[in-house]
């Protein structure tokens, strides 16, 4: 499932972004493409590990752990440092599936890609193309989100992002290793949570409530490994 999560980031601070994205070198992407990925991806990329990504991606983790909807999406493990790139001039990043296994840049740390994740610094207005398409059970699902939202999608789903025509795209993107590590079950969790929610803020009755919240609880219990 596709779960897109709006105003991860407020228009101010994606200007803030942009300004010093804008200003800064953008390596080609090519350097951190696997040998299958190399023949399809054509776009520019922020040195990992630079001071200006890892402040900008370190603050994008803040901001996660504060979004109710990303916490119950991602059911978040470990998670691969926010990345940043750039599609220009006919750039593209033709089909392809993420690693399973990636990892973390100087450190130990692997983290299996159970979720995906592009958190849009471009609004739509400022680039023609650069959609994200993804494959899925439903046929392919095209995503073009306003600057500061983001989406999150299976790793496992074949995805390209088609040639930008106009402007540029600017964007983050990492990955997450989920505690439940299957999509259906973890897409349950998250119908259930999300209903949870809404009955929550609608003031149902509590013992209900209380009983459902336990179905959750349970079933967390039984799907996640930490
Ligand atoms: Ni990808």
């Amino acid at each position: 499932m596709l779960i897109p999560i709006e105003k991860v980031l407020s228009k101010d601070e994606v200007a803030e972004f942009r300004q010093r994205l804008d200003a800064a070198p953008w390596q080609d992407g090519l350097h951190t493409a696997g040998t299958l990925a190399r023949s399809v991806k054509r776009n520019l990329q922020l040195e990992d590990g630079s001071p200006l990504a890892v402040e900008l991606g370190n603050r994008i983790l803040r901001r996660l752990g504060e979004t109710p909807a990303f916490i119950s999406a991602a059911l978040l493990l470990r998670i691969y440092p926010p990345k940043f790139n750039r599609y220009a001039d006919g750039g593209t990043y033709g089909v392809h599936v993420d690693s399973a296994l990636m990892q973390v840049p100087g450190t130990q740390v692997t983290v299996r890609s159970d979720l995906s994740a592009t958190l849009f610094l471009a609004g739509p207005d400022e680039y023609d193309g650069g959609e994200l398409q993804i494959e899925g059970p439903f046929g392919i699902q095209s995503v073009k989100l306003e600057a500061g939202d983001m989406v999150l999608y299976p790793s496992s789903s074949l995805h390209r992002v088609s040639p930008v025509t106009r402007g540029a795209r600017v964007a983050s993107f990492f990955w997450i290793q989920s505690m439940v590590q299957g999509e259906p079950e973890r897409t349950l969790l998250y119908d259930l949570d999300q209903s949870i929610q809404a009955l929550t803020a609608a003031g149902t009755d509590e013992a209900e409530l209380m009983r459902l919240s336990g179905v959750y609880h349970n079933l967390l219990r039984r799907w996640a490994a930490t």
